[in-house]
């Protein structure tokens, strides 16, 4: 069903809904809450699972030239000397000598306080980096960080992946994990927050071969957004002007989406030379250069690394999908979100609560169908709130069990974006719904949301 609403929906509006149905929590709420720390809820946990899990299937498991990795957050401090974070980490500060705020220097009109119009101090820089110390002593020689990102526990397992797993080039070694960075400036609800989840590969390839492949994880990254519904019109790829590029890039593109805020990062897929293996190798006097046998000499392979974030594209799904229309006069907000990303992929509703046989009917089916799935069973309130209670959290279908059903053996599966329903066996139940969430039936629309191609065909 092409979505109805043309009007861009406002953050506020999502994170409202975010809230009232228990994707994402304000952090420490209790407590009045903690700066731009947001907490996922029984919903939100669903969904970033399943963009992890759609991240790692489409990079890992589909793919024969990449493995994966889990390191530590924690590594030794030398290896954030070596990769250029403890000196180059930093975005430049000024201080307000009248009110003492603190801002960041590019928020700076004419040298005078965006807040009280006051003269600032000279820029110093501000590293980004969480410090704490490891150990019970708080001294210099126990300093270590929250990694800032997780691509430097890669490239400190170069050598342990290459000779366990017996690899060539070109081969991509891959993680999801949790990253810190001490923000002056975070907000935009999930967008930028100083605890944050990364989707990063490092993809190490021989130099002279990386421009190509660079280009083909430009395509695959971004077709990846496009393949889980993401409309097109709102994605863009950008690249990096020279004033731009991080310390270690030779080259860099971003794919942005057109958030209510403005186009702003998804992802960066960067081309890191061979920055990193040659400091690694340098500061820790371990040799991390690759042997290619076919050209029979050693060199440092360089990397292209596609760095996503799990958090970042939970808001990007949740707001492309939402959408409103109006139905008998009443507005029914939707989240058209593409099956696999769907926290409950169905809801099992009987129509009558009070029906002891209906209930047992539903109950069964329940029992069935949540050891595929994440389903939600809902007996309470109208079939028509609970539609669009489940409308509103973007479950895709709905299985009703009415009064013929315990005539027949037959329910209702309703879709979520036509409104459409259909009649089934229970027997072919799973089946049929096996069909549907597997994109089997399902077709992605350009404008965003699903139909089924045989509503199509039959022009509902
Ligand atoms: N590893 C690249 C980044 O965190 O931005």
């Amino acid at each position: 069903m092409p979505r109805v609403s043309t009007k861009p929906v406002d953050m506020d509006t999502i994170v409202s809904l975010c809230k009232r149905r228990g994707y994402v929590f304000p952090s420490s709420e209790i407590y009045g809450g903690l700066g731009s720390a947001w907490d996922y809820g029984p919903l939100g946990v669903e969904l970033k699972r399943n963009i992890k899990n759609a991240w790692w299937q489409a990079n890992i498991q589909e793919r024969d030239d990449v493995v994966g990795l889990d390191s530590a957050i924690i590594l030794n401090p030398q290896a954030w000397v070596a990769s250029g974070h403890v000196q180059g980490f930093s975005d430049p500060l000024v201080d307000c000598k009248a009110c003492h705020m603190r801002w960041r220097l590019d928020a700076i009109k004419d040298g005078k306080c965006p807040s009280c119009g006051g003269e600032v101090t000279e820029p110093r820089q501000f590293n980004l980096m969480f410090k704490t110390f490891a150990g019970p002593v708080e001294e210099a020689a126990s300093v270590v960080y929250l990694r800032p990102e997780t691509a430097q526990g890669i490239f400190l397992n170069f050598q342990n992946v290459l000779t366990t797993t017996r690899r060539k080039l070109p081969f991509g070694i891959a993680q999801i994990g949790k990253s810190f960075r001490n923000e002056i400036t975070p907000g935009n609800f999930i967008f930028r927050t100083r605890e944050f989840e990364q989707m990063e590969i490092e993809y190490f390839v021989k130099p002279g071969e990386d421009e190509k492949l660079f280009q083909d994880w430009l395509k695959a990254r971004f077709n990846w957004y496009l393949n889980l519904g993401m409309r097109k019109e709102n994605l863009r790829l950008r690249q990096h002007g020279k004033d731009e590029l991080a310390h270690y890039a030779r080259d860099c593109y971003d794919v942005e989406y057109l958030f209510p805020m403005g186009w702003s990062e998804l992802e960066g897929i960067a081309n890191r030379g061979d920055f990193d293996l040659k400091q690694h190798s340098k500061h820790s006097g371990k040799d991390l250069s690759y042997f290619d046998e076919e050209a029979k000499q050693h060199y440092f392979p360089y990397v292209i690394e596609p760095s996503a974030g799990a958090d970042r594209s939970a808001l990007a799904f949740l707001i492309d999908a939402y959408d409103e229309e109006e139905v008998k006069g009443e507005k029914r907000a939707i989240l058209r979100l593409h099956p696999t990303l769907a926290p409950i992929k169905v809801a099992i509703l009987p129509l009558s609560r009070n029906n002891e046989e209906m209930n047992k009917q539903a109950k069964n089916i329940y029992s069935m169908l949540r050891k595929s799935w994440m389903v939600q069973y809902d007996d309470a309130q109208s079939i028509g709130r609970r539609y669009r209670r489940q409308d509103e959290i973007g479950t895709p279908f709905a299985v009703t069990i009415d009064f013929q059903s315990l005539e027949d053996k037959m329910v209702t599966i309703r879709s979520r974006d036509s409104m459409a329903q259909i009649r089934v066996p229970i027997a072919t139940l799973s089946d049929t719904l096996k069909n549907k969430l597997d994109g089997e039936a399902i077709e992605v629309l350009p404008v965003g949301g699903v139909m089924w191609k045989s509503e199509e065909k039959a022009g509902s």
